[in-house]
């Protein structure tokens, strides 16, 4: 992978015929049968092409901006590599994530780690990592976190992470800035920065808002960019250099078919406009806005009980494979993809995974009359769908398997009883 100096965006043509949202309706129903064939159910299933197309629009709307993918959303190495290829940088929220970007081969220049309240095992391996590959951003919240990266013998790049006191998001547990947990007070940031140059080389200021910047409500992203041009200024006046100033993703997607995609160019003027003159360079990361939705999750139909409450339609996926509905209320849309759907009467009926717990549900919908062994495709997964799963219930993790172009490669094979039990004493087993 190239670049040795920080992302570059703009430098990839921007497609023609490049939506805005891609939705669950666009997806091919025989491709996704095919794949459903091929791989077996609950599968992941990610376009490559779409999380290019959704990067380079928003480098065409924020052409003088550093761009760095949040891996979190999704960290398949496809999905990095292919990102990375483009011109992204890359975010990464733990050591896990910064090994894996390195590991996909993107230069440390092009890499920021933002420690939370690190563990000491986080710290080693950054800090080890950061040696490995020069060029590597620390992100830190907390002034002891500077100690703490002092004591390992750390002096390189360090960004400041600041509570911006302004937040937003789509659910009180996704509404970061403001939260005390994140960054340092904003009162206090400027003389924080300063002291901390006397030990490292400070390259920038960064805080985010929260996920879901939405197009109806920018005042609270409005603030906050406003309010980190004027940090800025003041730690500039101060006789700091910085290279940039990161305000963060959270910029919203569709969820629902009669949403409207975000206005990026209303969002990309109201950020410069907010930012105001400063010698540093603007950066963004976002994380749903480039995968969610070149992924969708395939599902099975196993069983359809008719209730005196209603119909529900027992599927392979649940809070183990798609967490959002069941942590967030978080509503995806579903498409039954069965050959004859079209046929079929729409109704109402409530989709259940097959997890022993009332949470697990991926929420009611309309339907065209859901059969046993029907495939059910489900939308909008490819950020925080796989990421979030897990072996609860003890139930193994779906495979994932990434299109590109008519291509079609497993990124995570489907784990097995043997994966969930892997972690045992060998004599336990
Ligand atoms: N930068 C930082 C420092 C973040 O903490 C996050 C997300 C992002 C960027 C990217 O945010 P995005 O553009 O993807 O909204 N699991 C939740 C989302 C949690 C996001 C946490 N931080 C969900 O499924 O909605």
């Amino acid at each position: 992978m190239s670049g040795e100096s920080g992302p570059t965006s703009g430098e990839s043509e921007p497609t023609a015929g490049n939506p805005p949202v891609r939705r669950l309706a666009d997806w091919s129903a025989q491709r996704l049968r095919a794949l459903a064939d091929e791989y077996e159910t609950p599968l992941y299933v990610f376009d490559v092409d779409r999380a290019r197309e959704n990067y380079r629009r928003m480098a065409e709307e924020f052409p003088d901006a550093h761009i760095y993918y949040a891996a979190k959303a999704n960290t398949a190495r496809p999905v990095l590599q292919a990102l990375a290829d483009e011109g992204a940088g890359i975010e990464c929220a733990s050591a896990g994530e910064l090994a894996r970007a390195l590991d996909a081969g993107v230069d440390g220049s092009r890499v920021h780690y933002t420690a939370v309240n690190p563990p000491a095992r986080d710290l080693d391996v950054a800090v080890r990592l950061a040696e490995e590959h020069p060029g590597v951003t620390i992100t830190v919240g907390a002034e002891d976190t500077f100690h703490r990266l002092a004591d390992r013998g750390y002096d390189g790049r360090v960004c400041l992470r600041v509570n911006p006191g302004v937040g937003a998001g789509h659910h009180e547990k996704v509404t970061t800035g403001g939260d005390a947990k994140f960054g340092v007070p904003y009162e206090r940031a400027a003389n924080i920065a300063e002291s901390a140059a006397a030990e490292f080389d400070v390259v920038g200021i960064h805080a985010h808002a929260g996920s879901g910047i939405s197009g109806e409500d920018l005042s609270a992203h409005r603030d906050l960019v406003g309010r980190m041009g004027e940090l800025a200024r003041d730690i500039e006046e101060r006789g700091l250099d910085l290279d940039f100033v990161d305000v963060g993703g959270g910029f919203g997607v569709p969820y629902s078919p009669d949403e409207d995609p975000l206005d990026l160019r209303a969002v990309a003027e109201a950020t410069r406009e907010a930012l105001g003159e400063t010698g540093a360079t603007l950066a963004v990361e976002p994380g749903r806005y480039l995968v969610a939705d070149a992924g969708v999750l395939l599902t099975t139909t196993n069983t359809v009980k008719e209730t005196p409450s209603g119909v529900v339609v027992g599927v392979g996926a649940g809070m183990t494979t798609l967490a959002r509905p069941a942590i967030y209320d978080a509503h995806h849309e579903i498409r039954n993809l069965a050959l004859d759907a079209s046929e079929r009467p729409a109704r109402e009926v409530t989709v259940a995974g097959p997890v022993c717990e009332s949470g697990d549900s991926l929420g009611d919908h309309w339907l065209p009359d859901p059969e046993r062994g029907d495939l059910l495709a489900v939308g909008n997964a490819g950020a925080y769908g796989y990421e979030m799963a897990s072996q609860y219930n003890s139930r193994p993790r779906p495979a994932s398997v990434v299109l590109d172009g008519d291509d079609a490669r497993l990124a995570r094979r489907r784990e097995t009883i043997a994966d969930v039990t892997a972690v045992e004493p060998e004599g336990d087993r």
